[in-house]
């Protein structure tokens, strides 16, 4: 079981329950993939990168995880990857859509491309659509479930990310009111994460930063930086009983940064 580990029973917030997470063989998903499992989680892993995949579902209970190849922006694939929850454990209770893409750091919109423009939103947008639609299919006859999605700061704060990007991640809040509001009378809920930046394989390489400057990233809340665990432990919220009632909510993890605005502070900085 490598150096996996559960917790004890009664420790347990996801006991029971049947998750999938796409693009979750790195970053934040890998993350999320970790947490769930040790709190008794089934856990499918749903990435494209397969040899990375294969090799957090080992890390994990291989009782319990199962990699599937997904690539998000086709329906078969996601149609595919919720079926293989449902036939490997019988039922799907939540539905992470976490795989994501930065896209290239073109920030002049003469120099973006139609494609680069619709790749963005393809994966960002499109797949966290076909991730719903595809857990609601089979959440509606259990008359439950969690879904979820990693939004993004740059959801609300705009200026940091390419066009796509910033388009694709505020729209995943549109997304997930609309469908929380339409899904809510099946007792399914449709919940958002949305991070600040972390230092994962997307934002090092995006912002091209080393470990060092990784470490100093700007942030908000003085003596923190922003970790993929964290961006884990307010998915568990979401995704377990604790959030019972919680719906159609864009869950910040920004420690604050989004509600500072630097030109009307009275504060000293
Ligand atoms: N890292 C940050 O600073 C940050 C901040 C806010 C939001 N986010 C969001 O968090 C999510 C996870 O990103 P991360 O930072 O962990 O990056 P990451 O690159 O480490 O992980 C993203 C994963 O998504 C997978 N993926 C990409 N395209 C896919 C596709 N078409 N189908 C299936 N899987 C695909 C990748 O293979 C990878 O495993 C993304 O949605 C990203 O936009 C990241």
């Amino acid at each position: 079981m490598g150096s996996f580990s559960v917790l004890p029973p009664e420790a347990r917030r996801l006991e029971g329950k049947v998750a999938l997470i796409t693009g979750s063989a790195s970053g934040i998903g890998a993350s999320i993939a970790r947490l769930f499992s040790k709190h008794g989680a089934k856990v499918v892993i749903a990435d494209m990168q397969d040899e990375l995949g294969h090799s957090i579902g080992k890390e994990l209970n291989p009782q319990s995880t199962t990699f599937v190849h997904c690539d998000v922006t086709k329906e078969t694939d996601v149609k595919n990857a919720v079926n293989h929850a449902v036939s490997m454990y019988g039922k799907l209770d939540i539905m992470y859509n976490n795989a994501g893409i930065a896209g290239e750091a073109k920030f002049n919109i003469l120099e973006n491309t139609q494609a680069d423009f619709e790749q963005g939103v393809k994966v960002n947008l499109v797949g966290v659509f076909l991730g719903i639609k595809h857990a609601a299919r089979v959440m509606i006859p259990n008359r439950k479930g969690s879904i979820i999605t990693t939004a993004s700061a740059a959801s609300i704060v705009v200026g940091g990310a390419p066009h796509a990007y910033a388009s694709s991640k505020h729209a995943v809040h549109g997304l997930t009111k609309n469908t929380a509001v339409e899904l809510g009378h099946f007792g399914i809920r449709v919940n958002c994460v949305s991070p600040y930046i972390v230092a994962t394989p997307l934002a090092m390489k995006f912002f091209k930063m080393d470990d060092d400057e990784a470490s100093h990233i700007y942030s908000n809340l003085k003596g923190e930086v922003l970790k993929p665990e964290d961006v884990a432990e307010a998915a568990l919220f979401l995704a377990s009983d604790d959030s019972k009632y919680v719906s159609g909510h864009i869950l910040l993890i920004d420690g604050g940064f989004s509600i500072h605005n630097a030109g009307f502070c009275m504060f000293p900085q």
